[in-house]
Formats: C-alpha cells, structure tokens, sequence
C-alpha cells in the first residue's frame, strides 16, 4: 500500500456453493474486503470487488448424492441465496459470478492450456483409492481408516484430526470409504502436476524477501511450507463434476478444485469488463486477496505459482487472512447447525445489518481466533451504537431542528479547545486511513467511534440547551461543530456501517463528499436545510437476546442427542465372538419392576422354553410397547439377580446417551434362532 497504485483488484475468496453463508465468512473475509473497496472508492480510487460462488469440488458432488439431485442444483439452490446474503449486507462486489459460469469453463481450459503447451506439468500415473460400490475415485478426506500413530480409527485419507497428523490415504491402516463404507481398492489413474519445487526459491524471494510485511499468521505460514520444501501437486482429478482437463487423453478427468477457482477471479472479472487485462496485467495495479487462514496456502503458495508458471499475470501484494470466529465459545459448524446464519439473522434482526456488520468489525479475528457471543452484540448495539453514535447524532440534529429550524448556523469563532479537537478529529482520521491500509480494521472502527466519543463529549460539557438562553453566537458555533463531526462520521462511516451513513446522508441532505475533502474545508455551509432526523440505532431488550440463545441452546441439545458416538473398542477374536449366543425372542409378557424408574421385567420366549429377563428401558418403552415384539436376546450371559429377580440374559437395545432402541429383526423370524 505504499505505493501509489493506479488501480486496485480486490477479491474476497469465492465461498463454495454448498451451504448459506455464516457470521464467520462475513467476519473473516467478506467484511473486511467489503470496508477496504469502500474506502478506496471514497479516496477516488479505480477498484474492482471480485467474488463469486465456488461451484466445483467433492462437497457438493456428495451433496447432490447424499440428496440424491444433481451438483447442478445444489449449486444453483447455494448460489442465489449466498448471492442474496452478500446483496443484503451491502457487501458491495463490482461482480458475484460463479464458477459454472461459460466464461469462467473458457478461462480456466485456457489457462490449463497455456501451461500445459508450456511443458509446465509432470504427468504420472499412480495408484489412488477407488470406491468400487460408487465407481469413483475418492478424494483424500473421504477416506477413513486407523492413523498409523494414534490408532484413532476414524482418521482421514488427508489427516488425523486426533493427534494432527497429516497422513496419505496409502499411510491409514483398513482404509474405507467415508461415503459407502465399502473396501477399497487402488486402481491406476493419470494426473497433471504442478512442480511447486519449481517454483520454490521464486516464492521464496517473493514472499520471504520482498514481503515482510504480511500479516504475521500469513508469513508464518508461508514460511513453514517454504522450509519444509514443496512438493508437485496433483491439478487433476478423477470426477464428472468440473472443468474438464483440456488436453487429449483426459476424460472423465476435471480440474481440481483449486486450480479452477482462483482463475474465477480472472473469469468474473472478464464477465466484469472488456478492460480486465489491467486489472490483471498491469504492475502498477495492486492485487489483494481477502481469505481465511484455511486458504492460505492456496492463494500465497498454490496460486502463485500458477500465476508465474503462466507468465503474463501480476502478483498479489498482499493477501490480509484472518483468522477464525468462534461462536459462544465453540467452532462455528455447518453440520452441527452452531452458527448464525445471514438469512435467519436478517428475519430475526430486519434492517440491522450494521449492527451485526458492526459487532463483527469490533471482534474480527485479525490475529487469532475470536468469539462471537449474543450478549456482546447487545452490548455493543446498545452501548456504543445507541449511547454513543446514535445519541451524539440525535442529539445535534434535534438541536439544530430546536434552535435554528433545521439550518446549519453559521460559527463565526472557534475557542482553543474547539480547534484542538477538531485537530484530534483530524489526527484520528489519518489513523483510520493508517489501519485500513494495514487491514487493521478493528482498530480502524474503534478510532472511529472516538469521533463520536469525542462529539458527545463535547456537548455534554458545552451544554448548548442551556446556553441557547444567553449565549445565541455560542450556541450557533457549537451546533455547527456538531453538524461538521456528524458530517464527518456520515463520511468515514461509510465503509464499516453503508446502510447508516446512507440514512444519516439523506437525514444531513449531503452530497457525496470524497474522504479527502473531510477535514480539508467545511462539510456544510450556513443555512444548509438538514432533514428531520430519525433513530439510526435502536436499543436490543434481553428477550431477543434470550431467543438467539435458546436457539443455540436447542441446536446443542439436538447435537448431544444426536453426536454422543463412541470409539470402536479393541478388537476382538472370531473365538471371542463366537462365545455369545445371541438369539432372537419374542416378548409375551412385560411388567414394570416395582419401585424402579427404568427396570421392566420381560418374559421372553426362545422356542424351547421361556425365560424371565430383566430390562433398564423402562424410561424408553412401556410393557405393552415391547409385548408381541421380537428381540434380540444374549442368551448365555450368567444369570443375575437385579432387585431380587433372577435375570437370565440381557435383551439388546442401541443406546444413544439415555435413549435406548430396540433391536429387533427386519422380518419376523422363528424363535430360537441363532444371530450372528
Ligand atoms: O475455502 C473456500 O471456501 C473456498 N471455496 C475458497 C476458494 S477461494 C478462491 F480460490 F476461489
Ligand atoms: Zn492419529
């Protein structure tokens, strides 16, 4: 940012079209990307805001299994409402396009084209897992098996999430398919690689060298793949859902994920303008990538390489990637429905996007993981949105309206302490610009909040109610400071909070006024006609606060009950097994065991005799739910005397935490025989 740049491309990472978009995409990427465009466009910058669905990957081809439609829709279904979302919080892209689109098939194919005529990829066969019940090729993640480390038996083909190990899927012992379940084979399969080693030491100056300034958690992790050293990696994929590899000999093969979709920066911005090349081409134009930490290496590392294998492109100069927003204490996840989604949000808070655009600018997840909680966003709502900024601005419009019909008075003197605060003002709007350059935006939205600090404060020691009485000059004076520091905030506000400053403009009857002319000559002259001023805040009471939590409080419960899975125990021999008799029975008569909660006492028929068993389901089923039924009874366990009844074998229920489910057999079957 140094440098005076002649143009900016500013895209913000192209959220995957499987879900609707969360407080933690708004905070980490989309938000702050949002703030930047804004101000360089209020400093008269050329900007283009890049940003688009990311419509390819496995996720959303097991999706549409799993909901048995086709990838094409669930991308559809994503990409209008992620489209919405963005549209309803005012982040303000020059284009949301998507990955799907024609121009982006067209870019991509080329652009594979380009390195492959170039001799760019090594290209190997090598054996990868293949799903034999699916007829695919599996993808890292949906391969499970037991870490060769820890013995966890639910690691990933990629990872093991227990003890962090990152793994290959060939590493994992009994590897599986995360999708069917089924055995899997390796099979041979031709790909395309990029040789990162290639590239290591230019990225190695160019990252490690030239840019010492990235964020700490960027170049940090930058660094440590640039020391481990880089590998090739695979830009291919075995899949009928992508771009499909451009070159003879490749079919049923796609682009891998990753390697399409940075190019949609380039294809969306192609779809923006016939003029694109500058904006990619260009080395006075100033690339920046807004990401989450979780795509780091992709846009610093992956990217890059691409970019310079190609050879005409420019390089990021910085990519700002924040870190993660917990809510209320816990990771935000899609599966386990813990988080706060825009459009439920907006139903729940209508027209309350700058508080929410607010709380998650002040708590962004600049330099490490952050959290989210309800009680704070009232806090804040009510406490620095309504009693600072809100009341300050109220306040001096209401006494314009009171004292001069809603005219800007005209000052004639200032005091000392007035031009010492209006040289404050100043000093923090040099601060603002400083912190949003740097990406420092939480610190930016504080310092402007100052302003409005510093306003109220202002009128609360002048007191100009009361000096109306006596003192009209002073009077007129401070109400026009007033005006010129609500003029300024409904200026330096407008990249963190659009939707108020828009309403705050139209209340103030300002014109557009440019960043730079703020503080270089006065906002308004005397006798400007201001309009009747409206609430721009609004208190947030505890009951709708309370509703946000009992929500959460409810998707917990719903987890516990349903996410209570055990490890599978050790091992056990065929011997071992084969032990237990396990029989199938019907129950002919139940009754409660007196004075127990959970006890029920089964008569159970096994062909050749009847037996009396006794069960801790009463909390689940009541003697006549299970009489007439078949079960599954271990008939060989020792006998036991459970509150003075004999128990001979134990009836056999799934059990998830308290509730307990009967297993019975599919079809009815006789008495006696033996499971196994
Ligand atoms: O992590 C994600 O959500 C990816 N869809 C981001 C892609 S960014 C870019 F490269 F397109
Ligand atoms: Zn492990």
């Amino acid at each position: 940012m140094q440098k005076n740049w002649k143009r900016y491309t500013v895209t913000s990472a192209l959220p995957y079209a499987n879900g609707p978009i969360h407080i933690g995409h708004l905070a980490g990427v989309y938000i702050p990307a949002d703030i930047f465009v804004r101000y360089l466009r209020l400093k008269g910058k050329d900007v283009v805001f890049i940003c688009g669905s990311d419509e390819h990957g496995v996720p959303i081809t097991i999706k549409a299994l799993q909901e048995k439609v086709t990838p094409q829709e669930i991308v559809d279904r994503y990409h209008t409402m992620i489209k919405k979302s963005f549209e309803d919080f005012g982040i303000s892209f020059d284009i949301y396009s998507r990955t799907t689109s024609k121009v982006h098939y067209e870019t991509a194919s080329q652009f594979f084209k380009t390195l492959y005529d170039k001799g760019i990829f090594i290209e190997k066969t090598t054996e990868q897992f293949y799903d034999t019940e699916l007829n695919q090729f599996l993808a890292d993640r949906y391969i499970v098996g037991t870490c060769p480390h820890c013995q966890n038996d639910r690691a990933y083909g990629d990872q093991c999430e227990k003890c962090g190990t990152s793994l290959n899927p060939t590493d994992l012992i009994n590897p599986r398919s995360a999708i069917s379940g089924s055995e899997l084979i390796l099979k041979e399969t031709k790909h395309w690689f990029l040789p990162l080693d290639k590239f290591e030491s230019a990225l190695k100056k160019w990252i490690l060298e030239d840019h010492t300034e990235w964020k700490t958690n960027v170049y940090g992790q930058c660094k440590s793949w640039l020391d481990m050293g880089l590998q090739p990696r695979a830009v291919s994929r075995d899949l009928d859902w992508g771009v499909p590899v451009p070159v003879e000999g490749a079919k049923g093969k796609v682009l891998y994920v990753w390697f399409d979709a940075p190019i949609g920066y380039i294809s969306a911005t192609k779809e923006l303008t016939p003029e694109w090349e500058k904006y990619w081409k260009d080395n006075e134009t100033c690339l920046i990538h807004f990401i989450g930490k979780d795509n780091i290496v992709f846009h610093c590392i992956v990217f890059p390489a691409m970019l310079m294998a190609e050879g005409s492109y420019i390089l990021p100069e910085n990519v700002p990637a924040n870190e993660f927003l917990n809510l209320e204490g816990d990771k935000i996840s899609t599966s386990r429905n813990w988080a706060v989604w825009l459009h439920e949000y907006l139903q729940e808070f209508p027209n309350k996007q700058d508080v929410l655009r607010y709380v998650l600018t002040a708590n962004m997840p600049e330099t490490k993981d952050n959290d989210f909680t309800w009680k704070d966003f009232q806090t804040r709502n009510n406490s620095e949105l309504v009693a600072i900024l809100g009341n300050f601005v109220h306040r001096t419009l209401i006494l314009t309206h009171k004292y001069f019909n809603g005219q800007v008075p005209l000052c004639q003197d200032v005091t000392q302490s007035e031009f010492e605060m209006l040289q404050q003002i100043a000093h923090i709007k040099i601060n603002i610009e400083q912190n949003i350059e740097t990406f420092k935006f939480r610190e930016a939205l504080k310092e402007f909040m100052n302003i409005a600090r510093i306003g109220n404060k202002y009128l609360t020691e002048t007191e100009p109610w009361k000096l109306a009485k006596t003192d009209i000059e002073r009077t007129k004076a401070i109400i026009a400071i007033c005006l010129e520091i609500t003029g300024t905030l409904a200026v330096l506000g407008q990249p963190f909070l659009p939707f108020t400053t828009q309403k705050l403009n139209e209340m103030l009857n300002l014109p557009s006024i440019s960043w730079d002319e703020i503080g270089k000559k006065p906002i308004f002259k005397a006798g400007h006609l201001i309009n009747q001023p409206e609430m721009l805040f609004e208190k947030i009471e505890d009951e709708a606060i309370e509703i946000q939590l009992n929500k959460l409080k409810s998707a917990k419960q719903h987890n516990t009950n349903t996410l209570n899975i055990q490890p599978i125990k050790d091992n056990v021999s065929y011997d071992d097994f084969s032990k237990m008799d396990l029989r199938v029975v019907t129950v002919v008569a139940a009754e409660k065991v007196p004075n127990t909660d959970k006890l029920l006492k089964l008569t159970v028929d096994l062909g050749t005799e009847q037996r009396t068993v006794v069960s801790g389901v009463a909390h689940c089923y009541k003697p006549e739910d299970l009489i007439g039924k078949q079960v599954c009874l271990l008939a060989n366990l020792e006998p036991r005397k459970i509150k003075g009844i004999e128990s001979k074998g134990m009836v056999l229920f799934a059990e998830n935490n308290e509730k307990l489910v009967a297993i019975t057999p599919l079809e009815s079957t006789q008495n006696g025989s033996i499971v196994k």
